[in-house]
């Protein structure tokens, strides 16, 4: 459920009407309702808590904006992080630093390094060389590093190949056929103070089996890991279920059926369990406010053109990805148009043959659930400055990130000596 209604003939983000938004800050602009974003991190918790008290770590790569990591921070949720950017986005945002987790297959020594002087519940490892670069560091500032490994289950996650990564050719983890002998292997070096298990194998999963599947085999790994003498206090379940984007597809599973799946296989567990969800929290939280420019006609279906485009919104073109597309302000009429930007490729194409509200020149839509992988993910090709972000809070709104200047952009470059 998100907080984005048509009141009166307009749609609305909370109480406040999206044309009020445009006519302040401009389009394209991201608009994010709290309230969604806060009632899902609810939902997700209520679902979780009767596995104990879980750490809910917010993927920050879903949406690394301030106020979203504050919004959430106020929820009593933790961060799993990836970069060190990341980590010092969380801590700004007031994130304690025993609830963050740093993932992550490239983690670098003074990555490591920062982390561990400023704190953290855990590194998620995800080879035995990286342990090894792990001791080093923690041995060199006379720290203990709390480590758990990410292990590769081997299943299939079902969903984009771009977003799985539970597979056993991905880069990600240690095949979980090699854990016993990896966990050794850190038990052996020093600095390291081995704590759990983690797994995450993939992003917009609509299907729970592969999920059970994995969780399972974690289950045994932990019991094979006990056996070997490791003391295992957390498993980290990484984050992957999917939210609705397509009107005209069957629902994924919620939280609740993701709950009773987690309850039911982790019961004789004994650890504190950690979660790491991006996608499910901020998605549905956020919409991609946009002008239509013109409607172009073509050969077959007409060229609706927006002033958003594929480098403010990737998802489409990188993944195929389905965002519904909705007027502003519905006129009742439909049509059947191709949604494009205007970037020059034919990539920067939102929609092709979309059956949808009729719009026209000077008209608002929106592209709904672009709450996460949206903004974060943007970038500034064909010299586009990026798109600034609006927080909603019942009739408030506020700029959470400022349109980018465009003369920024131009500063940035510095031309070379002999070119001045
Ligand atoms: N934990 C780890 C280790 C991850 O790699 C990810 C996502 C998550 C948690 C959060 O997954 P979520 O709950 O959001 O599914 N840009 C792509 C998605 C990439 C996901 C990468 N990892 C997209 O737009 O679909």
């Amino acid at each position: 459920m998100d907080h984005f209604t048509l009141r009166d003939g307009v749609l609305h983000c909370e109480d406040v009407p999206l044309p009020a938004i445009a006519a302040a800050v401009g389009t394209p602009v991201y608009v994010y309702s709290s309230a969604t974003m806060v009632r899902h991190a609810h939902v997700f918790s209520q679902a979780l808590a009767s596995t104990g008290d879980p750490l809910i770590a917010f993927a920050v790569k879903a949406n690394p904006n301030g106020a979203v990591l504050a919004t959430l921070a106020r929820e009593g949720l933790g961060a799993d992080v990836v970069s060190i950017g990341e980590y010092r986005r969380a801590i700004a945002a007031g994130i304690p630093p025993e609830r963050i987790v740093f993932s992550g297959v490239g983690k670098t020594a003074d990555e490591m390094a920062t982390a561990l002087k400023g704190g953290l519940l855990q590194f998620n490892l995800e080879s035995v060389v990286e342990a090894e670069m792990m001791s080093g560091v923690a041995t060199d500032l006379g720290l203990t590093a709390p480590v758990a490994f990410r292990v590769n289950p081997d299943v299939d996650a079902r969903t984009h190949k771009k977003i799985s990564t539970g597979g056993a050719l991905s880069k990600f983890g240690v095949p979980i056929s090699d854990a016993r002998e990896a966990y050794a292997a850190a038990r052996a070096l020093p600095n390291l103070a081995v704590q759990g298990v983690a797994v995450h194998i993939g992003s917009q999963l609509t299907d729970l089996a592969p999920l059970d599947a994995a969780f399972e085999k974690v289950g045994a790994l932990i019991h094979e890991l006990r056996e070997d003498g490791h003391v295992i206090r957390f498993a980290d379940l990484g984050g992957g279920l999917g939210v609705p984007y397509d009107r005209d597809v069957p629902l994924p599973p919620g939280p609740e059926e993701y709950g009773a799946m987690v309850t039911r296989i982790t019961a004789d567990w004994d650890v504190r369990l950690i979660f790491e969800p991006g996608r499910l929290i901020v998605a549905n939280a956020g919409v991609l406010l946009s002008e239509v420019v013109r409607v172009k006609p073509g050969v077959g279906d007409p060229f609706v053109v927006v002033d958003a485009a594929m480098n403010d919104l990737m998802r489409p073109s990188l993944y195929d990805a389905y965002h519904a597309i909705d007027p502003v302000t519905p006129h009742g009429g439909k049509m059947k148009a191709n949604v494009v930007g205007p970037v020059c490729e034919s990539g920067d194409t939102f929609a092709t043959g979309r059956r949808m509200g009729a719009v026209e020149a000077g008209d608002l839509v929106v592209f709904r659930t672009a709450g996460a992988y949206a903004a974060t993910m943007a970038s500034t090709y064909n010299s586009r400055p990026l798109t600034p972000e609006v927080m909603v809070a019942g009739d408030k709104f506020s700029v959470i990130r400022e349109r980018q200047d465009i003369a920024v952009l131009i500063a940035a470059d510095k031309l070379p000596e002999w070119l001045r």
